[in-house]
């Protein structure tokens, strides 16, 4: 169920240059926010910008705390990076739907960049004896792996790829995702990070897994209102136009025309 709630602010880490954890007192949220799920966060109480900022729900108690894990890009964010703990922020959600989860496969969630923050709630959120849950966490550069504890603690098995070898294996996380395709079975696959990773996550899936293994995207898309209205942040799937906002953001990967919704970026 979404709310809207005006959160207070009651921590903030600065982890690098431009990337920042806050943690808002939020009940209502707290309480029903479930991984995958994110915040439509207004940055600032003046006209510009008007429009709020969608950000995935890192970790809730599901009693009172909500966080988030956040980079600077441009004007939303930076305003957002100047709130000082104590400051009212305005929050909706939580916003669209989360992971379905299955305790009956080993679950393998592949990050790429931010993909981190949802998948990290999705494996905390699910601490089961009857499956692992193993991070294949893939990045540029060793300093673009952020949240370090938090992975390590909950993740039962974690593999890195970084693109200049600085961490981990020297590659794509999508070469970690085969391997481990090709070699064991019984997995589910939960994927979040830039569409062309989780284009070649679904096309991996496709061509290495076991028939019937399930493998869940989580689109990042632009957004307007955040609840399904404005069509701003439609993508197209094999039953017509689906909004990433409420449809989404998370569908099975094999729902998702990767080839046109690429095909038109690269327009
Ligand atoms: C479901 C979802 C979850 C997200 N989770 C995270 C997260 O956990 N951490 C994180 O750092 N970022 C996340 N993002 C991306 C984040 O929303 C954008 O980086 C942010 O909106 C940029 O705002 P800006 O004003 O700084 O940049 P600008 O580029 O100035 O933003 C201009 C407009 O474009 C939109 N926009 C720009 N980039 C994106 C983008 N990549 N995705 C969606 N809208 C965008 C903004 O919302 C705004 O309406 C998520 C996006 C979506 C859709
Ligand atoms: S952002 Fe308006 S419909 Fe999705």
């Amino acid at each position: 169920m979404k709310h809207h709630e005006q959160a207070t602010l009651v921590h903030v880490e600065q982890l690098d240059a431009t990337t920042f954890r806050h943690v808002y007192a939020a009940p209502a949220i707290a309480r029903d926010a479930q991984p995958g799920q994110f915040l439509h966060v207004r940055v600032t109480q003046a006209t510009a910008p008007l429009l709020r900022r969608p950000i995935s729900i890192l970790w809730s108690d599901f009693h009172e705390h909500v966080e988030i894990l956040f980079k600077v890009v441009r004007q939303g964010t930076a305003l957002l990076a100047e709130k000082r703990v104590g400051e009212r922020v305005d929050l909706v959600g939580p916003l669209g739907t989360p992971f379905p989860y299955d305790f009956s496969r080993d679950a393998v969630c592949v990050a790429g960049g931010y993909g981190i923050a949802p998948l990290c709630f999705l494996a905390r959120a699910n601490v089961s004896e009857h499956n692992r849950r193993i991070l294949l966490y893939g990045a540029r550069t060793a300093s673009a792996i952020v949240l370090r504890p938090e992975w390590r603690q909950a993740f039962d098995e974690v593999a890195i790829a970084t693109e200049d070898g600085s961490l981990g294996k020297k590659g794509l996380v999508t070469d970690l995702l085969r391997d481990l395709l090709v070699a064991r079975r019984s997995l589910a696959v939960y994927a979040c990070g830039p569409t062309p990773m989780l284009a070649a996550v679904a096309r991996c899936v496709a061509n290495f897994a076991e028939p019937g293994t399930p493998c869940y995207v989580s689109l990042e898309n632009r957004m307007g209102c955040g609840v399904g209205a404005c069509l701003g942040c439609v993508v197209p799937t094999r039953h017509g136009m689906a909004t990433t906002c409420k449809q989404g953001p998370v569908f099975p990967a094999q729902e998702i025309l990767f080839e046109q919704i690429l095909a038109e970026t690269s327009r």
